[in-house]
């Protein structure tokens, strides 16, 4: 039986390409939400569509999901997952006019019968969930400004990091990541040209 519903409509200060870097990140998963995801594993990284398998927790039990991701650039997902039922989630990120982000997340769950009395339960607790992940990726996104800068993406797209969809994100932001030419990695040690 599905059960459809909006998750979550919420703000970050931060703009959006911090957003999506951070969602299409496969290195910060397993420890930065170890609580929630403690595996991560990739099994295809395509232009714009993934096949991961991730292990996640839900009311203290930890399911072998398998995720079909897709990106539809330049700020938009959608994920299917298969346990404990099947899951799909559609994730966008608008921008703000002060800069910020807009995420806006919608959720359609197929229930086995047994369970749809308890859906509500469920939504709030998929809220629980994904609060915690997010309010997580926003203290990540505070530590890194202290150190970085405001909205410093530029180590997304540092030839060794693995960003999934990697370039399909320079393509969709192109005008913003262009400007990284001119601009030195913040953690890049400074090399002082002798006199
Ligand atoms: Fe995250």
């Amino acid at each position: 039986m599905k059960y459809a519903f909006r998750l979550v409509d919420d703000d970050f200060d931060y703009d959006v390409l911090t957003a999506v870097t951070a969602y299409l990140d496969c290195e910060h998963y397993a420890w930065l939400h170890a609580r929630n995801y403690s595996h991560y594993e990739i099994l295809e990284d395509g232009p714009t569509t993934s096949r991961i398998i991730q292990h996640s927790k839900y009311f203290g039990i930890t399911f072998k999901q398998h995720h079909f991701r897709t990106y539809l650039p330049p700020s938009e997902f959608m994920m299917e997952s298969d346990k404990p039922f099947p899951i799909n989630t559609h994730t966008i990120f608008t921008p703000r006019s002060d800069g910020g982000v807009h995420r806006s997340v919608d959720v359609s769950v197929d229930l086995p019968a047994l369970l749809w009395p308890f859906r509500k339960l469920l939504a709030a607790h998929l809220r629980r969930y994904d609060a915690r992940v997010y309010g997580e990726d926003a203290a990540a996104a505070t530590r890194r400004e202290k150190y970085l800068g405001k909205n410093n993406w530029a180590w997304a797209f540092r030839p060794y990091q693995f960003l999934l969809h990697k370039d399909a994100v320079m393509e969709a932001f192109r005008a913003e990541v262009a400007g990284l030419g001119e601009r030195r990695f913040a953690d890049e040690p400074v090399v002082i040209e002798p006199a």
